[in-house]
């Protein structure tokens, strides 16, 4: 298999690029393909699609990913989110494996048990509905396509909750965090492993979620953070969301279900502590 990656600057991208070490891949950042100009979307894929002759995997890991800052600016984060994607997906049909990734955000996060992937969708905010469309414009163009829904990303590298809880832990005797707000943490490079196996599954096309097992709060996510890196997960005190007022509404259940990947006969990823485990030590390795 060939391999195009976009984003690769990204938390994800960039563990994606790492794992494919060896392999014949293009990684393309931002500043090689800006995914907002539709001619350069068309012309690199598809050149890229006509220069070999192994199946061709292409990931979308790129988007416009600043939830708060999308409320103000929908246009922006459309262009990258939903028209990009149909760009992309038009050109991969029938010539290549598209896998593109969405978010929990496109639920309302009113639930009580986890989202499958067949549950009504609503969501609060305007990357949610930017990334709605995306999976839709994604699966109208190209029927082999699949979408894989995320949440809760976080990686070794750039900004992420599991970065800044460290940094807070080395600066502040406590930390106060949402208690209030359930989601599904996914370390990127658990994902990025669950995502090379889909390429070369077979699975049928279509929309799956692929989360780390388990679920938790922001605070539950940060005591874990804390006793990953050696500290007393007690100095992590919970509070509501009504104390930290957000542009962005941020849904207060949002668990994503891996029952469609289990049913295809993929490998779950490994539960979600483990998931911060394995960040944190990686973060030690790296420092
Ligand atoms: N982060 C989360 O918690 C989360 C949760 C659920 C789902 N997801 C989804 O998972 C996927 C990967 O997320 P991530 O956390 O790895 O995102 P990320 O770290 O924010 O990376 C996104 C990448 O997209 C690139 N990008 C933004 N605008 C672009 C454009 N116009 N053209 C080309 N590249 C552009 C960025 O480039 P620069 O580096 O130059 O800015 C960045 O490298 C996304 O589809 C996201 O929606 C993420």
């Amino acid at each position: 298999m060939r391999w195009l990656v976009t984003g690769t600057n990204g938390q994800l991208g960039s563990d994606l690029v790492r794992q494919l070490a060896g392999q014949d891949v293009l990684a393309l950042t931002r500043s090689d393909l800006d995914l907002r100009e539709e001619s350069a979307v068309r012309g690199v894929v598809g050149r890229w699609l006509s220069s070999g002759s192994d199946v061709a995997v292409v990931v979308n890991a790129a988007a416009y990913t600043a939830v708060d800052a999308a409320e103000t600016d929908e246009a922006a984060a459309a262009v990258v989110n939903a028209a990009a994607p149909g760009w992309l997906a038009e050109t991969t049909s029938g010539r290549a494996r598209l896998i593109h990734l969405s978010t929990d955000y496109v639920f309302p996060g009113d639930a009580t048990t986890p989202y499958e992937t067949d549950d009504p969708t609503g969501p609060l905010t305007a990357y949610g509905r930017t990334k709605l469309t995306g999976e839709r414009a994604v699966l109208a163009a190209d029927p082999g396509a699949y979408v894989v829904r995320t949440a809760w990303v976080f990686a070794a590298h750039g900004t992420n909750f599991v970065r800044t809880m460290l940094r807070l832990e080395r600066e502040q005797d406590t930390v106060r965090v949402v208690d209030d707000q359930w989601g599904s943490p996914t370390w990127t490079w658990h994902l990025a492993a669950g995502l090379l196996e889909l390429a070369g599954s077979g699975a049928p096309a279509g929309l799956y979620h692929c989360v780390g097992e388990g679920s938790t709060t922001w605070r539950g996510l940060a005591a874990a953070v804390f006793e990953a890196a050696g500290s007393d997960p007690g100095r992590v005190l919970p509070v509501g969301t009504a104390e930290f007022p957000r542009p962005a509404p941020r849904p207060a259940y949002s668990v994503l279900s891996n029952g469609a990947w289990r049913a295809a006969g993929l490998t779950p990823l490994p539960p979600w502590r483990d998931g911060v485990c394995g960040a944190v030590s990686a973060l030690g390795r790296d420092r």
